[in-house]
């Protein structure tokens, strides 16, 4: 699915295509964000989220840090907009 990112920052609104990591979409726009090993097992792109609901896609998050953060190389979004505190 489809959805937005919205930086909290700058109020920039980014679309995330299906075929392309949230990660992906921030370097495009010039946005520079630490990964690692892009699939959701080192942690380096743990981001915190403020609206909306990530679709999880990691290995290494507990239930109370899904609620909080988000890892950004491999998540989704349930919601159709995801505010990431960048
Ligand atoms: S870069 Fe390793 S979990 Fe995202």
């Amino acid at each position: 699915m489809t959805f937005q990112i919205r930086i909290a920052s700058s109020n920039a609104v980014y679309d995330v295509p299906e075929d392309t990591s949230i990660v992906d979409v921030l370097r495009e726009n010039g946005i520079e964000v630490e990964t690692s090993c892009e699939m959701g097992l080192c942690g380096t792109c743990k981001t915190r989220y403020f609206e909306g609901e990530p679709e999880h896609f990691d290995m290494i998050l507990s239930d109370d840090e899904q609620k909080e953060f988000v890892l950004i190389c491999c998540a989704r979004s349930l919601t159709p907009t995801l505010v990431l505190d960048l």
